[in-house]
């Protein structure tokens, strides 16, 4: 009754003052001032009863890809309507700055570190005029969520350190890998055994595609895709998040990930990944594993029905759990529009999980309530 109750309100209040009721993946999707959400290949967390939706703030024309204002941020408090909190990391005018205007910064991701009060911001950093060759990972910080966050600096993470579980024979190489022909065997088998590991392990390994993980207690997690975007690694934050512990880990190498993004339910953490196609759209993956370190199981693609091979014609971003409840999570995606990337849509999707695997089925419209119907 109570239920009925109030999805008649908020209809009532759509159709008065043009508010959201539902979730329309793919559509245009209009803040509290009726123009397009603009936080791409973004992230969301939920402080004081209120959403924070971080992304990419994207411009028109084909030069839009690149950071030309900053991060974006919206808040709301039912997850359908977004107000405008404007940017809260703004590029730079200094042209020796690393954000100077026109750099790229993509898949900006929030945290709120319980130690030091602060929120930490981190993105996919690449120099104005290298395209993406400098693959780093970038940290800003803010006393709140609404910002304004400081840029801090930006990394090749894991500089002089083995990963976790690598073998002693891989730290040198065995036969001479220079002349290997691209997805040859020979040459998967040397990705595989760390060949791009050690080609970075003094300057530090590349951080592309990320996401970030805060687990149950509170230990932080930067998850990226390194070596090429070859193979994902899992660098363990240091307690403030703000740098790393030299603890980290390979995840699938060679299996060419992209766009990570993790939850955990029930003990198992799961992760759902994209291909490397560009700003095309591919066959989703995900995996499962006990531990954030692995070993990580292959799970296939997880999404079923029409465009399933698509990702329903978008790429993941990130996983968040509906507030206050541990078996609902959102998957967010991107449809990513190159040409005028403004025109970028969200593609968000409940999970479902079924016999520790999750599903992510098409919905043209969707609610919360649709969460307790699938039980
Ligand atoms: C795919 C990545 O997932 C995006 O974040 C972006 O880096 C594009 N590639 C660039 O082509």
């Amino acid at each position: 009754m109570k239920l009925k109750f109030s999805i008649i309100i908020s209809f009532i209040c759509s159709l008065i003052f043009g508010q959201n009721n539902s979730f329309g993946p793919g559509k245009f999707w209009k803040d509290t001032e009726g123009v397009h959400i603009n936080a791409h290949g973004g992230g969301v967390i939920f402080v004081n009863e209120t959403y924070y939706w971080y992304g990419e703030f994207k411009s028109e024309g084909k030069e839009g890809n690149t950071a030309l204002k900053g991060v974006s941020c919206y808040s709301s408090k039912d997850l359908y309507n977004w107000h405008n909190e404007g940017i809260v990391l703004k590029v730079e005018e200094d042209p020796n700055s690393e954000i100077t205007k026109g750099c790229i910064m993509e898949r900006p991701k929030v945290v709120f570190n319980k130690k030091t009060g602060k929120y930490v911001m981190w993105f996919h950093l690449e120099l104005k005029g290298e395209g993406y060759e400098a693959a780093r990972a970038a940290v800003a910080i803010s006393d709140s969520p609404k910002g304004p966050f400081k840029y801090k600096k930006s990394y090749r993470p894991n500089k002089g350190v083995w990963p976790i579980n690598f073998k002693d024979e891989f730290k040198s190489p065995s036969t001479d890998e220079r002349n290997l022909k691209s997805w040859s065997p020979e040459w998967i088998s040397a990705i595989e055994n760390g060949m791009l590991v050690r080609r970075d392990f003094k300057k530090g390994q590349m951080a592309r595609d990320m996401t970030v993980y805060v687990d149950d207690n509170d230990k932080g997690y930067l998850i990226h895709s390194s070596e090429e975007n070859l193979t994902l690694h899992i660098s363990e934050l240091t307690d403030d998040y703000l740098n790393f512990t030299k603890k980290w880990s390979r995840m699938a190498p060679a299996g060419h990930n992209e766009a990570p993004a993790i939850f955990k339910k029930d003990g198992i953490y799961y992760m759902i990944t994209s291909g490397c196609t560009g700003w095309d759209p591919n066959e989703a993956r995900s995996f499962k594993s006990k531990s954030i370190w692995g070993p990580w199981e292959t799970l296939g693609n997880p999404c079923v029905g029409k465009d399933a091979e698509l990702t329903f014609y978008s790429q993941s971003t990130y996983i968040f759990p509906v507030q206050g409840k541990n078996d609902q999570f959102i998957f967010m995606a991107d449809r990513w529009k190159p040409d005028n990337p403004i025109d970028g849509t969200y593609v968000w999707l409940p999970i479902i999980i079924e016999n520790e695997k999750p599903i992510l089925k098409w919905s043209d419209k969707w609610t919360l309530e649709d969460f307790n119907q699938k039980k």
